[in-house]
């Protein structure tokens, strides 16, 4: 029988993994950042490293960024979720290895091939570099992409196992006996249920992903296997879509299990909250359309859907998570430290990213706004001031020393930097686009230069604050007198 307790009753034996994500999570997240540092630079006209570069930045650091997502949301998701399901380490550490193997192929494939064609290997750039890569460059990205995204589905079978075991099944462990009969009390916690939500959603997009990298790789040998070029984009950004969209869902766990433990209120699923991850369920793998609606050659009934299910998709899980937390904090008494400040600010930047793909959903606006950098300005939003956010506030949480611990003041002025730096870095993307700037131009024109310098000067105070928050991570864990991650007791409520 599961334990419904929402404080842990003991630490999850295996803390070494998870240990192992966080340092992979902080290494890779702070060279992506330095290459986005780099690309925006170029675009505000400060350095000049070509175009050609600039593409092999842009891709590696779409490949990367989405990748290292899934290795903080997965650690955050397996941490916790250990409490209640018995998983498996050595998944775990398999999905680690894979994941690296997959970035050496990557960057391989990048610096020493010369592939540019970006993050999304839309078919059929691959194949058709004009002389710029060889078949075998695009051949080793694809298959990095693909051994990353085999570590991943690994991962989530264990987990989907798990749930099974002791759940009866992922629709218990989505809660449907209390969604849809009585309510007895007893519905699965909140971190159970949005692991079910990740691995349903997840397992479909691995399985579609890995598909059509096998595809694409097939045809780059042998292109009379011929692929219908609009089912690969489909295929592509299905699987894209829904896998850094569900980075946030497993990271928000941090958000359900945390925020508990510092007021001392338990996080219950009733209803509403089974309701709202039920349906975003579904709606996560309805929603990519909506990265389409320029695409006329696509069915009209996908664009509408795309179209309806990006409005209705935006709310349910926001709204019950962040009025939640709310709730939560409200009159508790709460400390106020680096975790809890930096899961509380997540909350902030995941509503206020979801704000722009709203209204980039709308077929009129999204004519004008869609190659903009109005898009990159959206999920720069949500996933570095929210996704990313969530995980430095998750690393602050396990390597706290004690409950009474005060930040120093190098931790409380790179919290302020990290949000400034975000929001200014992430405004100045939305405002571009709001002036129709292209987006994924290595070159700006002198018009745009302006916004870019703003950009800059906003990535590097972000870029700064999250080495500060990396050195500290490494600091109090090396300071800690066990290399192993505490048991999350619950930590004291201020007098
Ligand atoms: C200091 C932080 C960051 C900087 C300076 C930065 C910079 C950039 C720049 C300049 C671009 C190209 C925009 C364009 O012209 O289209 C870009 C694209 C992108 N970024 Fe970031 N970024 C940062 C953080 C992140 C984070 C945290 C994530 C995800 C977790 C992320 C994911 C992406 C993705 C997926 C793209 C799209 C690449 C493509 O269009 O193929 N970035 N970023």
């Amino acid at each position: 029988m599961a334990d419904y307790n929402y404080v842990a009753p003991q630490e999850h034996a295996t803390k070494g993994g998870v240990l192992a994500y966080l340092l992979t999570t902080a290494a890779v997240l702070l060279l992506m950042m330095l290459f986005g540092l780099v690309m925006r630079a170029e675009q505000a006209q400060l350095i000049s490293i070509g175009a050609n570069a600039f593409y092999q930045l842009m891709t590696l650091h779409g490949a990367g960024m989405v990748g290292i997502a899934g290795i903080a949301g997965a650690a955050i998701m397996w941490h916790f979720l250990g409490q209640y399901v018995r998983l498996s380490t050595t998944v775990l550490y398999a999905n680690l290895a894979l994941f690296l193997v997959g970035v050496a192929m990557a960057i391989g494939a990048v610096f020493i091939g010369n592939f540019h064609g970006a993050w999304t290997f839309l078919f059929p750039l691959p194949g058709n570099s004009m002389g710029l890569w060889s078949n075998e460059a695009a051949a080793t990205f694809l298959a990095g992409m693909l051994v990353l995204g085999t570590g991943f589905l690994l991962f989530q079978l264990d987990i989907a196992r798990a749930l099974i075991a002791t759940y009866g099944g992922l629709g218990r462990a989505l809660g449907w006996p209390q969604l849809f009969g009585h309510d007895d009390g007893k519905a699965p916690p909140p971190t159970v249920v949005a692991s079910a939500m990740v691995t349903v959603v997840n397992i479909v997009a691995l399985v579609v992903g890995a598909s059509i990298l096998a595809m694409m790789l097939v045809n780059l040998y042998y292109p009379e296997f011929a692929i219908d070029p609009l089912l690969a984009k489909g295929m592509i950004y299905f699987f894209g879509h829904v896998f850094i969209n569900a980075t946030i869902y497993m990271a928000v766990i941090a958000v359900y299990e945390i925020l508990p433990r510092y007021t001392h209120r338990p996080w219950k699923a009733n209803k509403i909250f089974l309701l709202s991850w039920n349906c975003s369920t579904l709606m996560v793998m309805f929603i990519f359309p909506h990265h389409l609606l320029m695409d006329f050659a696509f069915p009209k009934w996908m664009l509408v859907m795309g179209h309806v299910i990006g409005y209705l998709n935006t709310f349910p899980i926001l709204i019950v998570t962040g009025y939640g937390a709310l709730i939560l904090v409200y009159r508790s008494g709460i400390v106020w430290d680096m975790a809890s400040r930096l899961l509380a600010v997540s909350m902030l930047g995941w509503a206020a990213g979801a704000m722009p793909a709203f209204i980039d959903g709308t077929i009129r606006v999204n004519y004008i706004m869609h190659n903009t950098l109005w898009v990159p300005g959206h999920f720069h939003t949500y996933l570095l001031l929210g996704m990313v956010a969530m995980v430095f506030g998750f690393m602050y949480y396990v390597t706290k020393p004690a409950a009474q611990h005060k930040d120093a003041l190098i931790d409380r002025l790179a919290y302020w930097a990290y949000v400034v730096g975000s929001f200014g870095f992430a405004l100045a993307f939305l405002y571009a686009g709001k002036e129709s700037v292209a987006r994924r131009y290595a070159e700006h024109l002198p018009a745009w230069v302006p916004y870019d310098r703003i950009g800059t000067a906003f990535a590097t105070l972000v870029v700064g604050a999250a080495l500060v928050f990396v050195g500290r991570f490494i600091a109090r864990l090396a300071h800690a007198r066990s290399a192993h991650l505490r048991a999350p007791a619950p930590l004291g409520v201020a007098a």
